[in-house]
């Protein structure tokens, strides 16, 4: 069941598949320069903290692989600059910068036995890491996919947010991996996908990735939400993350933390499923993890029409629900219950 591929490596370059003009095209796209795929992170072209991570792994590799650098020094100074232009792309999902470290002690340990004038073991190595964190994250959704599908109900309705999917992560999905896996293996389910304003990853990926695999949904508007957990019998909600802190706070797309107080109004369980690579043990609490601001015209406009007068708008692009709120969350190592701070951190080891 795996119908969508968001990234892949090339001998041409990185292939992404444009997620800004989906549902209505599918166009990929070829980058061969590490700074326009860069860029695309930032514009959206790929986005799902996992799916970032994946790209960044790629386009290190991808500026390191396509260098000028003549020596070492060269290459150790342009590989920061590399490093520096993915941090500044997006702030919130930590498997980037998680997948930025794992470079840098990559980088370190090779430099270690590299000769000044003889890059290219090192080049080729980075593409192999590269491709070494993508499969590492498709072996990590159907894991989680495995240990979460235990958690749904065997049939009736879930509901998820916005896009934790293949086209997230570049494997099955987090969030949706739970739900194929539960669906491959006999759950009957019907999913309850929210549009996700602004920028409706639930409408036009997640309605269209469980679309192309026929499992069955409804697609409802943000504002619905209450409406169906109090009145659609809405058996379990699992979702994505973008950065959990040690204590169980989890960042992910707006909207997800009053869906989290609905949810425990409704005693509904609500769980969050997401790689070791996205939890962030530096960090005690969810307030400290930083809130990426996104330009307003995603709000006063949707899909470039203008929806709403040219006034001041607001463009949070991730909330932080408490750890209390959540049931469990589910790693490809296993679920982890509260107390978070000792199930996480055992897990992390
Ligand atoms: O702004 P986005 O589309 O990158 O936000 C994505 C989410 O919030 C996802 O739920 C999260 O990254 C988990 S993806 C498996």
């Amino acid at each position: 069941m795996r119908s969508v591929e968001p990234i892949r490596w090339t001998e041409d370059g990185v292939v992404l598949l444009d997620q800004r003009r989906l549902p209505s095209e599918v166009v990929h796209l070829t980058y061969t320069d590490y700074r326009e795929l860069a860029a695309a992170i930032k514009d959206m072209v790929i986005r799902g903290a996992p799916a970032i991570g994946v790209a960044a792994a790629m386009g290190i590799a991808l500026g390191v692989s396509r260098s000028r650098a003549a020596t070492l020094d060269e290459l150790r100074a342009e590989f920061k600059t590399i490093c520096d232009t993915f941090a500044c792309t997006r702030p919130t999902a930590v498997d980037l910068f998680w997948a930025i470290q794992r470079f840098q002690r990559k980088f370190d340990a090779l430099a270690q036995n590299a000769a000044q004038n003889n890059l290219e073991p090192l080049q080729l190595a980075l593409v192999d890491e590269a491709q070494q964190v993508h499969r590492e994250r498709v072996a990590a959704d159907e894991a989680i996919g495995k240990f979460g599908a235990a958690l749904l109900p065997a049939a009736g309705r879930v509901m998820t947010q916005c896009n934790a999917g293949a086209l997230a992560t570049a494997g099955i999905g987090t969030a949706l991996g739970v739900i194929r896996i539960a669906v491959e293996t006999g759950h009957k389910l019907e999913v309850l996908v929210p549009e996700t304003r602004p920028y409706l990853q639930g409408a036009r990926l997640t309605a269209w990735e469980l679309h192309q695999d026929k499992i069955p949904l409804t697609l409802i508007t943000d504002n619905m939400v209450g409406h169906f957990l109090k009145t659609a019998a809405v058996g379990a909600i699992v979702v994505g993350a973008d950065r959990i802190a040690a204590n169980g706070d989890t960042a992910n797309k707006i909207g997800t933390y009053p869906m989290a107080v609905l949810a425990r109004e409704h005693k509904v369980p609500f769980f969050v499923a997401a790689p070791i690579s996205t939890l962030d043990l530096s960090i005690p609490s969810g307030d400290q993890i930083p809130i990426e601001q996104r330009p307003s015209a995603e709000v006063t406009h949707v899909q470039g029409v203008r929806v709403a007068p040219d006034v001041k708008a607001a463009n949070p692009a991730f909330d932080v629900t408490p750890s209390r709120l959540i049931a469990a969350i589910i790693t490809e190592r296993g679920v982890a219950r509260a107390p978070y701070q000792d199930s996480l951190q055992r897990l992390a080891k």
